[in-house]
């Protein structure tokens, strides 16, 4: 939520801060500003909407400079307007500063403030902190912000730069991501690595209370007690193309067919990496609840882990959504088990829902898939998921990776707790091992979902049904759907159709049903049945040719049959493909649909 650059060395600082910009674009895109050091003095130039409008105003301003921090925002705090826009001042307008995050003691501040003469100029949260590094500086810019920070309650990443420091940016976080490095002669930070994957490839992740100054060659970090702190430089493995189309017309495109890479790297990284050191501690003969604790889609690739593994341990195992999870008091300790799956791995409310049950004594595992992230440094043990870089505000090739390592992760559970025998375990991991090839053949279905999303994508409203494992992809095809194209779509468990959504069928209502031989077939038929019998079109995704599927359904996509524990890999990539095109032929933005953003870091 909200992205935030900064640069300074010798090469023009606005190009830098508007290159990454348009990389964390993903994190928020209702306004965006920069602040740059010219010989003017510091100057600022903001806009309402997105990155291109900043870009041409950069360039009618014609401004220049080696020092400069630039802002993506997603509004939380006051109307997309230019005054809410950051970078914001401070009231003798030499101090600029971004943030990302939430202040929730600003009104207190606000009127602390006022009531010493500071002059606000927007509705945000954010201004109080430029006022109160204003307050706090005596020529020391880090002394300054590690004093206003201090003042602060809630969430932040700030930048902050001073007309007087032309060589320096301070920054500080407490819950919001941010990563910094230097190299000869310059310095970077930025909320996430997209924004500096040309430049670098080894960052410091910042941690919580910590300040950072970066300058040109050197990066300075202080903990929470300002004590200086040496940076370890962690690498990260995207290579820059990995923010590039490459050919595709939108980043989900292009994500969606990466996925029999992501899907066999996440397969392949194997259960030999340290995250199963993170557990040797674990004696999981003891653990008799596991919970899965995840928000949107990651909760949905829970729920898939959930229906996967309570069969197969015999335990009782629950997907969570974590913002629920952390307020309803849940009963944790040592023999409940915690996996907390996160793409990003910085959504707070997956990462707060895990450090409250570590707090309790709660073993925490987490599956995430950007290495140094919060819940990675939060868990006892991490499982990667190695789908690369994802930049679609949707999540398409995380999901099914998601997937992929909580299957395994149920295998090793299931063998470490002897569930499993070593040749059962050797099936099932072969048997994994086709899921990359199986998504490469979903996706050979690309034209004929692309016909398909021709038919219906000015259809206002979607079903989406299915049982067993199908139930938590039929959510995920709902929500792909509804979040790119603006459509309104529920996913349902078919059986409960009769208890309520029944009412919503009328001639006319496409109803999208997932039919599998492996999971409870003649149900889904007899829910197929009372859709028809109330004139709702009906979408067959199936993976088996069924004569009454056949009779049934107006449309049918047929996936190619694979296993029950395959079937997120056949039905996820055609499910997305539908809601992509549809979305594409609507005309919306697919990649940064409206209201969303990448990274969620407020409540
Ligand atoms: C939907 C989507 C979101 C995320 C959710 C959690 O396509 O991307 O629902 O899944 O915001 O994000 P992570 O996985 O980063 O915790």
């Amino acid at each position: 939520m909200c992205g935030i650059v900064g640069y300074v060395g010798p090469q023009k600082a606005e190009e830098i801060l508007l290159s990454g910009l348009s990389r964390l674009e993903y994190r928020g895109y209702d306004s965006a500003g920069v602040a740059l050091l010219t010989p003017d003095g510091l100057r600022l130039v903001r806009q309402v909407g997105k990155i291109a409008n900043l870009v041409q105003a950069v360039q009618r301003a014609g401004l220049t400079g080696h020092l400069g921090i630039g802002h993506t925002r997603w509004a939380t705090h006051g109307l997309p307007t230019e005054e809410n826009a950051h970078p914001h001042t401070d009231c003798t307008g030499r101090i600029a500063l971004v943030h990302n995050g939430i202040i929730e003691n600003h009104r207190e501040l606000r009127a602390e403030l006022v009531a010493r003469g500071h002059r606000f100029q927007s509705q945000t949260d954010t201004e109080v902190l430029v006022h109160l590094v204003e307050e706090h500086y005596r020529g020391d810019l880090v002394e300054a912000v590690r004093r206003a920070v201090a003042r602060a309650v809630g969430a932040y990443a700030v930048a902050v730069v001073h007309a007087d420091h032309p060589e320096e940016i301070v920054a500080a976080r407490q819950g919001s991501p941010l990563v910094a490095t230097a190299r000869p002669a310059e310095g970077f930070l930025a909320s996430d690595v997209p924004a500096l994957l040309p430049y670098a490839r080894a960052f410091y992740f910042l941690e919580d209370g910590e300040v950072a100054q970066v300058r040109p060659g050197s990066l300075r970090v202080w903990d929470r007690h300002g004590r200086p702190k040496e940076p370890v430089l962690r690498e990260v493995p995207w290579d820059p193309l990995s923010a590039e189309k490459a050919g595709f017309r939108h980043f989900m495109e292009k994500e969606i067919h990466e996925q029999p890479r992501a899907v066999a790297d996440t397969l392949r990284s194997e259960l030999s990496t340290p995250w199963e050191e993170g557990l040797s501690g674990l004696d999981l003969s003891r653990v008799e609840h596991i919970y899965l604790v995840a928000c949107g889609t990651s909760y949905h690739a829970a729920l898939v882990a959930e229906y996967l593994w309570e069969p197969l341990l015999g335990l009782p195992v629950s997907a969570e959504i974590a913002s629920e999870f952390r307020y309803k008091n849940p009963a944790l300790g040592p023999t409940t088990l915690v996996v907390a799956i996160s793409q990003s791995g910085e959504t707070i409310d997956t990462l707060m829902a895990a450090r409250g049950a570590k707090e309790r004594g709660a073993p925490l595992l987490a599956v995430v898939n950007v290495v140094g992230s919060a819940l990675a440094r939060e868990a006892q043990a991490v499982l990667y998921t190695r789908a690369g870089l994802e930049i679609g505000v949707a999540a398409t090739k995380t999901f099914t990776a998601q997937i992929a390592a909580l299957a395994l992760l149920g295998l090793w559970l299931a063998r470490a707790r002897g569930a499993l025998t070593e040749e059962e375990l050797r099936q099932a991991k072969e048997e994994l091992s086709r899921a990359p090839r199986l998504v490469e053949e979903v996706l050979q279905l690309g034209p004929r979902l692309e016909a398909l999303a021709q038919k219906f994508y000015t259809y206002p409203n979607f079903l989406y049904l299915g049982r067993g494992l199908l139930y938590p992809l039929a959510l995920e095809g709902a929500l792909k759907l509804k979040e790119i194209s603006y459509i309104h779509a529920e996913g349902y468990a078919a059986g409960e159709m009769k208890h309520g959504p029944i009412a919503l069928i009328h001639e006319g209502m496409p109803v999208v049903v997932l039919y599998s031989a492996d999971e409870l077939p003649e149900k889904v038929v007899a829910n197929m049945q009372e859709v028809r019998a109330r004139r709702g079109i009906l979408l067959a995704f199936a993976d088996a040719p069924d004569p009454e599927v056949e009779e049934l359904a107006d449309h049918i996509v047929l996936l190619p049959r694979s296993s029950r524990r395959l079937l997120p890999f056949t039905f996820t990539p055609a499910l997305q493909l539908f809601a992509y095109h549809v979305a594409r032929l609507k005309g919306t933005d697919v990649d940064q649909p409206r209201n969303l953003a990448k990274t969620v870091t407020v409540e």
